[in-house]
């Protein structure tokens, strides 16, 4: 069932409505794989998706297709790229970067003899130790002689918090990704091992401004000064919300003033690859009307708990004409008093008719690509159908 607009596919959905739905506009993913795809060569930059955003097969693929490298953090995630880049025509992807608490399992247990580091799915391989005890994991590598590293691009996970972030938490943030960029013993010992190249330091999730990275890039820069390595890549992880084009374009820029030209930038978004894409559909099972509080109380068969996980859904309301002055609050169908999925405002009442009732379906965009990933039973709810418009074959 592939209707040809996306709107003639979501009428499609709604005649035949069998559950809560997780729709996502592959055609405006795919949009967004060539705009990122575009700024590569002009700013000596790579796009990375991020696994964990939304694991998913058919996704991989039409990354893997259209040469995205991919971002992983365990051998659950390497499972599923493996899976994608077997399939594609070199069966090797471009490259595969990875950071992470378990980031150890992912070679000792792809490869538990530790013989041939090429056994991974990539043409790169990068992998960003971000603790001592991944650190150390490498050291006894080394020392057993299990592993040559050959093919293998090693690069530090460093810490750095945001200014905003560690205002708004009084100065107490910290991360347990990453050596700070001040522990110069752990760093300069990684600087003296032939295959160390890189730095990586991932801000956070909701980084909605260009100030973040470029102090960041600032950072690393004066970090590699001080280490005097021989750095070709930073990464700088994900983020981006609500970030246009002409924003990212335009902190390019600035990031390429600040980093040297022999160094490549690497991001890993997850979520911004699926800007504008993400939608949802249920079906409202309960209204009640609360006059004295001027709100409209909805319960929908699908679930924030369950279904609309990191997201923040808007729903759709076309009540043309009608005086947007009464809360119309959606609530998800579990028995937790907090599975809310939004307050919007709205005219609760168009003349005498309510302007949603029972068994009406319900259309939300602004549905985050995690939510696909997090997708869960809970409370006896069944999963949401995830479902795909456009290309992805
Ligand atoms: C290391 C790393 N890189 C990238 C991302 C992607 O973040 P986002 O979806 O905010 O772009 C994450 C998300 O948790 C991450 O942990």
């Amino acid at each position: 069932m592939h209707a040809s607009t996306l709107q003639e596919y979501v009428e499609e959905l709604c005649r035949s409505y069998t559950g809560p739905a997780l729709l996502y506009d592959m055609g405006a993913v795919r949009q967004q794989i060539d705009t990122l795809r575009s700024l590569e060569e002009r700013h000596r930059c790579t796009f990375l998706f991020t696994v964990k955003a939304f694991a998913d097969i058919r996704v991989l693929s039409l990354f893997a297709r259209h040469g995205v490298g991919f971002d992983i953090s365990n051998v659950g995630e390497l499972g599923l790229v493996r899976s994608v880049l077997g399939a594609t025509e070199s069966g090797q992807g471009e490259i595969l970067s990875m950071t992470g608490p378990l980031l150890h399992t992912i070679v000792e247990r792809n490869d538990p003899a530790g013989e041939s580091p090429a056994l991974l799915p990539a043409r790169t391989i990068m992998l960003n130790v971000g603790s001592l005890g991944q650190l150390e994991w490498l050291r006894s590598l080394r020392r057993q002689g299990k592993r040559s590293m050959e093919g293998i691009v090693l690069g530090a996970r460093i810490t750095i918090v945001p200014e905003k972030e560690l205002r708004e938490s009084g100065g107490t943030l910290i991360s347990r990704f990453g050596f700070d960029p001040e522990d110069h013993t752990v760093l300069r010992e990684l600087a003296e091992w032939p295959e160390f190249q890189g730095l990586h330091a991932h801000l956070g999730v909701k980084i909605s401004q260009p100030a973040p990275y470029l102090q960041a890039a600032t950072r690393l820069v004066e970090l590699i000064t001080k280490l005097q390595a021989p750095i070709s890549y930073i990464n700088l992880g994900g983020g981006f919300r609500g970030f246009s084009q002409t924003m990212l374009e335009e902190m390019l820029g600035r990031l390429r003033e600040i980093v040297p030209d022999t160094i490549r930038l690497f991001f890993e978004p997850g979520d911004y690859w699926f800007e504008r894409a993400g939608y949802a559909i249920c079906k409202v099972v309960d209204v009640m009307e609360k006059p004295e509080r001027n709100t409209m109380l909805i319960t929908a068969d699908i679930s924030a708990d369950c279904h609309l996980k990191w997201s923040e859904p808007e729903l759709l309301i076309n009540a043309d004409g009608g005086e947007r002055s009464a809360t119309i609050l959606v609530c998800g169908s579990t028995c937790h008093e907090g599975d809310l999925i939004g307050a919007y405002m709205g005219p609760a009442r168009i003349g005498e008719k309510s302007i949603i009732g029972l068994d009406d379906l319900l259309l939300f965009r602004n549905v985050s690509s995690y939510s696909a990933s997090w997708n869960a039973s809970f409370n006896g709810i069944p999963k949401a159908n995830v479902v795909l418009h456009g290309e992805y074959e």
